[in-house]
């Protein structure tokens, strides 16, 4: 049985304040038994305060991006050997709003994959596709794209230990979720176009993203293929998330 994981993406969200607050919550209310994998990816600023809370706890914390370079001129980046020094364990890696908005290429997600990897911490590569893609029915070939440019560049082992967020675009932000059927389906093909490496099927975990909510998490992490959730806004209340990991315990 693969252990389950619940990541919750805070976005451009947060203050000092309002962190310190959702930060106590989630410490008192995630017991240290809980039986999933806890993370929090908040934004750069964030990633300090975040640590002195979460450190003692069960809960992980992550970065929302990494840059691709490892030093030097690159104004305004942030490497993965200074996430490290916060102890970020997670990296979210091409998240659509950031492919999106910054012209994110395939090439230089998959080289913040493999350097994300090369450090030591685990790499969430968040896949989907957009509506459009879904209703000309080329969901399973645009997301088997975004995983080859990896592959191509440095083998299907690469993902040994690393996280695939399935997060089809039309359910971001949107609150239309993939039905659990949907999700399962794109799971599955994710699951066995990586399955010819036994270390990576062992150790690889798909999770779902996309207007996860206390409601729909259940349903959505008792699919075979569903390895738990990115959950955007509903990780920004403490109660929410809270209810979402324990969906998880199954
Ligand atoms: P959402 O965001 O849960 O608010 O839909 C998910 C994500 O973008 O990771």
């Amino acid at each position: 049985m693969r252990r389950k994981i619940v990541v919750g993406n805070w976005k451009m969200n947060g203050s000092l304040a309002s962190n310190e607050s959702l930060l106590k919550a989630l410490t008192e209310k995630i017991l240290q038994t809980i039986p999933v994998d806890i993370v929090v990816c908040a934004p750069y600023p964030y990633l300090s305060q975040t640590q002195s809370y979460l450190k003692n706890s069960p809960i992980r914390w992550g970065a929302q991006n990494v840059a691709k370079f490892e030093s030097g001129a690159f104004t305004g980046e942030v490497s993965v050997s200074m996430l490290k020094e916060f102890g970020v364990s997670y990296v979210i890696i091409g998240h659509s709003e950031r492919s999106t908005a910054y012209c994110e290429s395939d090439e230089n997600i998959a080289t913040k994959f493999m350097m994300v990897k090369k450090a030591g911490m685990t790499p969430i590569l968040c896949v989907g596709e957009t509506l459009i893609e879904r209703e000309a029915g080329i969901m399973e070939k645009v997301v088997s794209k975004q995983l080859d440019t990896i592959i191509e560049m440095y083998g299907e082992e690469i993902f040994d230990g690393a996280v695939i967020a399935y997060e089809p675009v039309w359910a971001i932000g949107t609150d239309l979720a993939a039905s659990p059927e949907q999700a399962q389906a794109m799971h599955q093909f994710i699951r066995e176009k990586l399955s010819s490496n036994t270390k990576v099927v062992k150790s690889l975990k798909i999770i779902y993203g996309g207007s996860v909510n206390p409601q729909n998490a259940l349903q959505l992490f008792s699919m075979p293929d569903v390895d738990g959730g990115l959950v955007g806004r509903a990780s920004l209340n403490a109660s929410d998330f809270e209810s979402i990991c324990h969906s998880a315990e199954i």
